[in-house]
């Protein structure tokens, strides 16, 4: 089932398109050139029933005016860069500001708003294509960035790759929000999780790492066995209370195995997510206030899902002890994410 349909206009009336990727029983990917955005993911759970996985918004207009990155592609840098600077070869660099003073998710007019070329699609693949021009947000040099979806039998798979004219910071990530027992499930508090970190990166009021490494043990953080997520989020350590919940990075253990593993106990559905970036975001939808509506019609709250963004940690441009951030001319960025469901024994 391989399509490429009007998914709606946007409100200059140009139009978006949804590709759908893959063939139930198998996982079925819809992705909006706006944004490189996974828009519906259907998967079979582990009570045979055919479900989408990932929360949504119904059209274009709604994609453009919310601020949850609902499944976008994000960058040119994803997370905080503190108050929108940096230094780069003797040179201060001033990107737009757009949370708190800071800059999150590649700012303003970040990649999630941006109409990507759909350059190569078949049955189960397509990649789509996004040129940031030199100076685009603030950011020196031309980025050409490409994200390419592949849909195989039990997995999804982006891969997302740049390269640069000038030295800049990249930092690229999938922003989807998941919950296994479907969009309109409501929350994900009972659904439990697994993370491969024993440490985390702690943040002020805004979000922006102090820089050090702590240690996940005694924490809410500390997912190194499976735990339901909804206890993490009402703990009262201060951490999770100015953050209205888990919105941190988690420093990412070296492993064979997956970062990160969701389960529903509720409908016996499995979720490991694979990648080779040093950090993944843990964000329980803390702002999510009911403003917004999923395709499927319903409300979407706080804790109705769980972005898990494979990235480098927040704010790393300014924080020399970080994983570095900077692609050079000539080098290529490469990243990349697999979801693969399966079901639970029960
Ligand atoms: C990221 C941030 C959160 C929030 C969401 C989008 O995950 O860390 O603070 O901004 O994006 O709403």
């Amino acid at each position: 089932m391989v399509s490429l349909d009007v998914f709606g206009s946007d409100p200059s009336g140009r139009d978006v398109h949804v590709l759908t990727l893959g063939r139930a029983p198998g996982p079925v990917l819809q992705v909006l050139d706006l944004g490189a955005t996974v828009h519906r993911l259907e998967i079979t759970g582990g009570d045979g029933r055919r479900r989408n996985v990932v929360l949504n918004l119904a059209t274009p207009q709604e994609y453009l005016d919310s601020t949850a990155y609902l499944g976008s592609t994000v960058g040119r840098y994803a997370n905080r860069i503190a108050a929108g600077r940096f230094e780069l070869e003797g040179r201060a660099y001033q990107l737009g500001v757009n949370d708190r003073g800071n800059h999150l998710h590649g700012g303003p007019d970040g990649f999630h708003r941006r109409y990507w070329q759909i350059a190569e699609r078949a049955e189960d693949e397509a990649v789509l294509e996004l040129l940031s021009p030199d100076g685009d947000g603030g950011y020196p040099g031309a980025l050409h960035v490409s994200a390419r979806f592949r849909v195989t039998a039990g997995a999804v798979r982006l891969d997302l790759s740049a390269a640069t004219d000038r030295t800049t910071p990249v930092n690229l990530t999938s922003h989807a929000y998941f919950n296994l027992d479907g969009d309109d499930a409501g929350t994900i508090d009972a659904q439990v999780l697994t993370l491969a970190a024993a440490a985390y990166t702690p943040v002020d009021g805004a979000g922006i790492p102090s820089g050090q490494l702590a240690p996940v043990e005694g924490t809410p953080f500390d997912f190194r066995q499976p735990r339901a997520i909804g206890p993490a989020t009402r703990s009262d350590h201060p951490q999770v209370r100015a953050a209205r919940g888990i919105d941190h990075n988690v420093v990412l253990d070296d492993r064979p195995g997956p970062a990160a593993t969701l389960t529903s106990p509720a409908t016996g559905t499995r979720m490991e997510l694979h990648t080779d970036q040093p950090g993944l975001q843990v964000y329980t939808g803390n702002f999510l206030d009911g403003s917004g509506r999923s395709a499927g019609g319903r409300l979407l709250r706080q804790g109705d899902g769980i972005a898990l963004e494979p990235q480098l940690f927040p704010d790393s441009p300014n924080q020399p002890a970080f994983p570095a951030p900077w692609l050079a001319p000539g080098e290529s960025y490469r990243s990349f994410v697999e979801w693969r469901f399966s079901t639970l024994e029960r």
